[in-house]
């Protein structure tokens, strides 16, 4: 494996996209947006790699998409290192990015740098994302000391559901969008190499130095993130006004399966192609043997 940030092989680093943002600040012509998705599970993680996706987040949504929880709280590191691997076995170009769930970081400063470190050891893992501002600055200073690439993660945070009351769009006061600000620097100053900006006023990006990836934040961001699902239609609540629908996989599916249903019940389906044949057995002998 190359450690020369775009060697030729085409595999994304975090180098690459630090090198983005600096040439970016040159000549904002020729920047390159960042694109960004979730992924869950192995064969999505192939198509969206082999699709040109820069960064694949296993996102802690998967508690919501995936899992069929009504929030992310309940998701263990146990889940989010099962379904890292997965994604790790299907990515080859994009950079990995792990989300660290509830729980794994709010408790002690060792626990957390332990836990980050499993993503990265046990499940292949090139980066974390932890929610929080300044909040977060010691732990983003102590994981990134220790080698380990962090994305940081403000605004609307879904792990803070309980203590914001829902998944409302913040920062839309002056007091709020203080505080946003001095979150989002606190993240770039604790070394984070990106921050995602969710829900937010679309000014915000353009206040920032660091690689912002937003989700709801508008164009201004240096690149932007969906929950796959959302992309795909394959989601079964309303999605937010930022999510834009892309395919109706949903739809795809449902079909699909009326379609099989209704042929194994008329007898469409299995054909005469899709079986198997005995010799023996259609001139009538009595012992045949059938190969496994
Ligand atoms: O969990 C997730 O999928 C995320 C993205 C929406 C940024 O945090």
């Amino acid at each position: 494996m190359s450690i020369i940030p775009n060697s030729g092989n085409g595999k994304i680093t975090v180098p690459d996209l630090l090198q983005r943002k600096t040439q970016a600040a040159g000549s904002q012509s020729n920047f390159q947006k960042i694109t960004c998705l979730t992924a869950y599970d192995y064969p999505t993680a192939r198509l969206l790699d082999e699709a040109g996706v820069d960064v694949i987040l296993v996102g802690d949504s998967l508690g919501m998409v995936v899992l069929g929880h009504e929030s992310t709280l309940p998701v263990t590191i146990d889940d989010m290192l099962h379904h890292t691997r997965a994604v790790r076995r299907g990515t080859r170009r994009a950079l990995l990015v792990a989300d660290m769930p509830y729980g794994s970081y709010h408790t002690d400063m060792a626990e957390a740098l332990r836990n980050a470190m499993r993503f990265v050891k046990e499940a292949g893992a090139e980066a974390v994302k932890v929610e929080g501002g300044e909040r977060r600055l010691e732990l983003i200073s102590r994981l990134t000391e220790a080698e380990m690439p962090v994305m940081g993660h403000v605004g609307l945070t879904p792990q803070s559901v309980n203590a914001l009351g829902g998944y409302r769009v913040q920062g839309k006061t002056p007091d709020t969008a203080e505080q946003l600000i001095r979150d989002a620097r606190a993240v770039e100053a604790a070394g984070a190499f990106a921050v995602v900006l969710e829900a937010v006023p679309r000014e915000l990006a353009a206040q920032l130095r660091i690689t912002t990836i937003g989700i709801g934040a508008g164009p201004d961001c240096d690149g932007q993130i969906l929950v796959v699902h959302d992309l795909l239609g394959l989601t079964f609540n309303q999605t937010p006004k930022f999510a834009r629908q892309y395919a109706n996989v949903g739809e795809v599916i449902s079909n699909a399966v009326r379609e099989y249903c209704s042929d194994v019940r008329n007898g469409g389906f299995p054909s005469d192609a899709e079986s198997y044949h005995s010799p023996q057995m259609a001139k009538g002998h009595k012992t045949v043997f059938i190969e496994n």
